[in-house]
């Protein structure tokens, strides 16, 4: 039986921790889902570790549909859950039409979107056309061009304030699942006590429903900057893949990932 947004609902429920982890072609899908993954995201970060772009502001709609329709022929098991590019949901009916494409063409299971509740009308709209969404709060990528790099977020009580609120609005809006990029471990429990949905966390300490992570971090074959608070689990000589992402799947289970020097104060 694969993984669905129930299945989410109930480790959240029972406090089993939510594995995730990105994958963006039909070979490492397999590995992902036989590691025991059970969300697997095809992120528009693929415009970085796939594409060698400086962000994720290039990566298109077509593009997305081509790394989801090779990665859900990969999976088994996982829930498959897709990222809406930039500028592809700008208002109603585009993120209708982007969603389409990404779950007719595509084959995703659930779309993701980076939002505030300044974004809650879409996420609406996206509901009651039946898709489910995940809203993707806190660190925006898709904003770097504006927010002038990658910074923790909520840094001021006015602003995690702000970011509690985006997650009750984007919940009221009808987001079936949140996940939260760069805050302080703080800031991410308080969401998770004020909403009664999933949350992923990536940089956002341990206390989350789940964590993800890019796949290329796990694996230590990030070129470039790796960021604080992902963790390369291919450290042991002889060490295979599978038993990588395993490594992965299991630190997450246990709650040993991440470490406090892994989050955010
Ligand atoms: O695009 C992506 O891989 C993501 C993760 C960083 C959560 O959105």
């Amino acid at each position: 039986m694969g993984v669905t947004l129930s299945t989410l609902q109930k480790m959240r429920v029972e406090q089993q921790p939510i594995v995730a982890l990105t994958a963006y072609d039909y070979t490492f899908a397999r590995a992902v889902d036989a590691a025991g993954v059970d969300v697997v995201l095809v992120g528009d970060s693929l415009g970085n570790v796939i594409q060698g772009h400086g962000s994720t502001v290039p990566v298109t709609v077509e593009e997305m549909v081509y790394h989801c329709r090779c990665v859900s022929r990969g999976l088994t098991r996982a829930l498959l859950m897709a990222d809406m590019p930039f500028l592809s949901y700008p208002d109603q009916a585009s993120a209708i039409r982007s969603a389409a494409a990404l779950m007719k063409q595509g084959g995703a299971q659930i779309v993701k979107l980076e939002g505030t509740q300044d974004q809650a009308k879409i996420v609406e709209a996206l509901t009651m056309a039946g898709v489910p969404v995940c809203a993707h709060i806190g660190l925006q990528p898709q904003l770097v061009d504006k927010l002038g790099g990658y910074k923790v977020q909520g840094r001021d009580s006015d602003g995690a304030k702000r970011i509690v609120e985006d997650a009750r609005a984007l919940e009221a809006a009808g987001a079936d699942l949140l996940l939260v990029e760069c805050v302080a471990a703080g800031v991410a429990e308080r969401i998770r006590a004020a909403v009664n949905l999933p949350l992923i966390g990536i940089g956002a300490g341990v206390n989350c429903d789940g964590q993800v992570l890019v796949l290329q971090d796990v694996l230590g074959i990030t070129q470039g900057h790796v960021p604080r608070f992902s963790r390369n689990f291919m450290t042991k000589p002889g060490q295979g893949i599978a038993d990588g992402l395993c490594a992965y799947v299991q630190a997450v289970r246990a709650r040993t990932f991440p470490r406090a020097d892994e989050s955010f104060e």
